[in-house]
């Protein structure tokens, strides 16, 4: 009886007869033996076959066998350094499950189209695998973090009847009849739930009618917010530092080789230990109009022109290659790494256009505007940790937030921003718990008064400090792996201009 096993378990199976199924990943051969690369969802392997050990016709079937299609094999357990994974298969026997001709994803390089138009397939990629590793760690971070520390979860509705974050980006149903909203927070609901349970959780997707087609925006999201009664805002951002260390800590444990594999910044995630650096609003906005951040953005440009000049000796180094000719892979992969530099060269080129503007938009900020991605970006950019930026003016933030009794025009309110030029990953504040201040908010946000009686019930009947925070999964994964574009974190992505599939 041979042992049907996965190739992460193939460790504890040397000098054995296992079976292993799969997936070809790539196959190539010398003649008399085949070396097909498997894949079966929890790594590679290397198979080796000898003409003769199979029967001729299998062999012959196997040589000419397509990416991707499906396969078991059978065989010994060598270990051997060289090989991806650090063990191979000897192969004895093999059945072909399913062949596929002609995968339209093939190891050449396609435009980011493309590959979204075929994700059902593109999940396999290597990339996409180890991203979807990523946030599975990520995930599974979050729930153990609050449920180990004392809070409960609470499922929030989709279908709402109030706003939480600005009516402009509610996402509008009909409910029989009646307009109905899906959810942009379950915060509202939480903060309800938190007044039971003192300290509770809502995990699920977010719908956000966004109109921003920016590498940090989705139309559909997870999110994941805490809410705590009797927290004051130095509670909040201990709460929301140890959290995002928790998630870091994981996802080194568990996901090392993926994170190698993606390119990540290892280092600056092994660095992610509270405390995080804190700035208020009214700091930031210091930076932005000093001479330091004209200076940072001055430095930033000529650091651009010079990877562009870089970049481009590359690529003609590697196009004088390509007119000279060869062999089939040489040329797949030299039109693959023109193709990668062609994309940074344009990268590049926008970095250098856009440079100036955002300096521009630093230096003539005004102190009552909310901070713009660009801002964020600079801010962001100038650290090596996250920063908490707090205190922001009331105008610019939801109405929820509580007013600063020490200062009324700000809110005790706060954004995370991940380090390395990534921006928010985190929102949050105290909420007002004041009835007669919250109503007044309500009325000048020109909202329905009978809607929020509920909310406002809150602030009736024990009415304590509370307030929480809101943590987008997409956003913390990209940042973590270093994807650029939020839209590689999620499965199926929605976004505004586009639903692939
Ligand atoms: O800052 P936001 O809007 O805060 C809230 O929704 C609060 N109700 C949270 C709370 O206090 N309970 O959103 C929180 C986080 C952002 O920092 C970001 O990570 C993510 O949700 N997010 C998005 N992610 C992807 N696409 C979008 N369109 C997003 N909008 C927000
Ligand atoms: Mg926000």
């Amino acid at each position: 009886m041979v042992n049907k096993t996965y190739i992460s378990d193939l460790k504890d199976h040397v000098e054995k007869q296992v079976s292993l199924s799969g997936w070809l990943y790539r196959g190539r051969s010398s003649g008399k033996v085949l070396f097909l690369i498997i894949r079966d969802g929890t790594g590679h392997c290397q198979c080796i076959i000898e003409k003769g050990n199979v029967p001729d016709e299998l062999f012959e079937q196997l040589k000419h066998l397509g990416q991707e299609s499906s396969l078991s094999v059978t065989g010994t357990v060598r270990a051997e350094e060289r090989s991806v994974g650090g063990y191979e298969l000897a192969v004895t026997g093999a059945e072909i499950i399913c062949p596929a001709v002609d995968y339209p994803i093939t190891p050449k390089s396609h435009g980011v189209d493309f590959l979204l138009k075929h994700r059902h397939l593109h999940l396999r990629s290597q990339r996409q695998w180890c991203i979807g590793k990523v946030r599975h760690t990520v995930i599974d971070a979050i729930r153990r973090f609050f449920n180990d520390n004392g809070f409960t979860l609470i499922d929030t509705p989709i279908f709402t009847t109030i706003a939480g974050e600005g009516e402009q980006t509610l996402f509008e149903v009909d409910y029989f009849g009646d307009p109905l909203h899906l959810a942009q927070t379950g915060q509202l609901y939480l903060e309800s739930a938190a007044m039971s349970f003192g300290k509770v959780y809502c995990f699920g997707p977010t719908f956000r009618a966004e109109k921003s087609k920016t590498r940090r925006h989705l139309t559909e999201f997870w999110m994941v917010e805490p809410e705590v009664a009797y927290i004051n805002l130095d509670g909040l951002l201990e709460l929301a530092e140890n959290f995002v260390s928790f998630i870091a800590e994981q996802v080194l444990k568990n996901n090392r080789s993926e994170l190698e594999t993606l390119g990540s910044d290892i280092e600056a995630i092994e660095k992610l230990k509270p405390p995080f650096y804190r700035l208020s609003y009214t700091e930031a906005v210091d930076i932005l109009t000093s001479d330091r951040t004209t200076n940072f953005m001055a430095e930033q440009l000529s650091g651009f022109e010079n990877d562009k000049a870089q970049t481009e000796t590359k690529l003609a180094e590697l196009q004088k290659q390509q007119a000279a000719g060869g062999k089939k892979w040489k040329m797949d992969k030299l039109a693959k790494e023109i193709l990668e530099l062609r994309a940074e060269l344009s990268e590049l080129e926008v970095k250098i256009e856009n440079n100036p503007k955002h300096a521009q938009l630093a230096a003539d900020f005004k102190w009552g505007k909310d901070l713009g991605g660009s801002d964020e970006t600079i801010i962001s950019l100038m650290h090596d940790k996250p920063v908490f930026v707090t205190h922001y003016p009331k105008e610019a933030k939801a109405f929820y937030m509580k007013t600063d009794r020490a200062n009324e025009k700000v809110v005790e309110n706060f954004d995370m921003l991940a380090p390395a030029g990534f921006g928010e990953i985190i929102g949050g504040s105290v909420r007002e718990d004041d009835f007669d201040t919250l109503m007044a908010k309500i009325n000048e946000e020109g909202y329905e008064p009978e809607s929020y009686r509920w909310y406002l019930d809150l602030r009736k009947y024990g009415s304590v400090p509370h307030g929480g925070f809101g943590l987008g999964v997409e956003r913390t994964v990209a940042w973590l792996t270093g994807e650029k574009h939020i839209r590689q974190c999620i499965a199926f992505p929605r976004m505004m201009d586009k639903i692939y599939i």
